[in-house]
């Protein structure tokens, strides 16, 4: 057993800022089985992007806020139509839910060409990635989804055919094994990462351009919502609409899914119109509060707080106090906590900030350290 220390996660990285990872790479979309326990978790699970598909925007036009994005996006696309040619790769990057996959579809419905879809853990070796890119056809839209997870040897695969539009089929074992040079027609990669940073220096680089997905405000949420529930044939109103928004998290998946649970509550407990006073019952069921905190984000808040007297503390201490895995806590609860300056994560621990005492409704601790509540 390794001893557990109450500093651990920032005493074993050496860098003087190590124990603070850039915020974007705190959105691992790998978590989805754990995610797929609360309403307020970015990732979705099989059943629920199938749903998603008929809410997908599917012109940049219909596409809400990113403005900038889309805008650089449109430039690209409108020279490359006027050229005729395939435009630049493009990379999206950012945390899950923001629409990052709607994005690449709606890239290849603007210039008119199929897409093929893919993703990096589905090309286990690098003869997958050659099949799939040797049948490609003049023009067309290969989106690679979570292309951080490429294996090694694709990656260099790809490398050269985003490059020299080139794969070289490799014939033959051992020694004898040549490799015989296949032309590729031109064709544009859109590749799709919520950690950009995990990236291989030689990949970035070879795509013209990378458009970096934030998250939205509410008022987008709300343009989202309208939208949805305009597509669903929802009845919703207007402050409910910005309830919900509000407890979204800056993330149209989650603006969605409580769309939905809404609804359901709207057509099951109530008269079917999705009213303030539906948003709030039926957000009250799932345990998800004004801010879009859940269960769990809560427990952290306020083992923090009340347990710990604001902190600093360690995360396994965090962890046991909950009644969760570190790693849970770390990843699931912490990034949204931290984002909205609930938490900050210090060398010597985790802190309570005074937005998180007064969001438990507790007066935060005097210069003293004397507790007032
Ligand atoms: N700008 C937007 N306008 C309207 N709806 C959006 C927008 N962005 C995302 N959505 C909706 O949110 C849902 C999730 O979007 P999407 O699947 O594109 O996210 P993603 O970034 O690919 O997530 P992941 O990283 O988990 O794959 C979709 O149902 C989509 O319709
Ligand atoms: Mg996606």
């Amino acid at each position: 057993m390794v001893p557990v220390a109450d500093t651990e996660s920032s005493s074993v990285r050496p860098a003087a800022h190590a124990d603070e990872p850039p915020v974007a790479d705190l959105w691992p979309s790998d978590v989805d089985e754990v995610e797929a326990a609360s309403l307020v978790r970015p990732g979705a699970d099989a059943a629920e992007r199938a749903a998603e598909a008929a809410l997908r925007p599917r012109t940049l036009a219909e596409f809400v806020g990113q403005r900038v994005v889309c805008d650089q996006l449109s430039l690209v696309l409108d020279a490359a139509r006027g050229r005729g040619r395939a435009p630049d790769h493009l990379l999206l990057a950012g945390p899950p839910g923001l629409g990052k996959t709607t994005l690449a579809m709606i890239v290849a419905a603007e210039l008119g060409a199929s897409l093929r879809v893919t993703s990096g853990p589905a090309i286990q070796h690098a003869g997958d990635l050659a099949a799939v890119l040797s049948s490609l056809e003049e023009g067309e839209v290969l989106f690679i989804d979570e292309i951080h997870r490429l294996a090694r040897a694709a990656e260099e695969l790809l490398y050269v055919a985003m490059e020299d539009f080139r794969v070289d089929v490799v014939v033959g074992k051992g020694a004898g094994a040549s490799a015989i040079p296949l032309a590729l027609p031109p064709f544009t990669v859109v590749g799709a990462t919520t950690r950009a940073g995990l990236l291989p220096a030689p990949l970035r680089d070879r795509f013209g351009f990378t458009a970096h997905l934030d998250f939205y405000d509410a008022s987008e949420l709300v343009r989202v919502l309208v939208r949805s529930a305009g597509l669903l044939g929802v009845r919703l109103a207007d402050d409910a609409a910005a309830e919900i928004a509000a407890r979204s998290r800056g993330t149209p998946r989650i603006a969605n899914r409580l769309l939905r649970r809404v609804r359901d509550w709207a057509e099951v407990r109530g008269d079917g119109t999705c009213s303030l006073a539906a948003a709030r019952a039926a957000l009250e069921v799932y345990e998800v509060d004004v801010r879009g905190l859940d269960r769990l984000d809560r427990a952290v808040l306020d083992a923090l707080c009340r347990r710990f007297g604001g902190g600093p503390v360690g995360l396994t201490t965090l962890a046991v106090t909950v009644g969760e895995e570190p790693e849970t806590v770390e990843t699931v609860a912490e990034p949204f906590l931290v984002r909205e300056g609930f938490v900050a994560r210090t060398p010597r621990g985790r802190v309570a900030t005074p937005a998180a005492w007064n969001h438990l409704g507790l007066v935060p601790p005097g210069p003293s350290g004397v507790l007032f509540q």
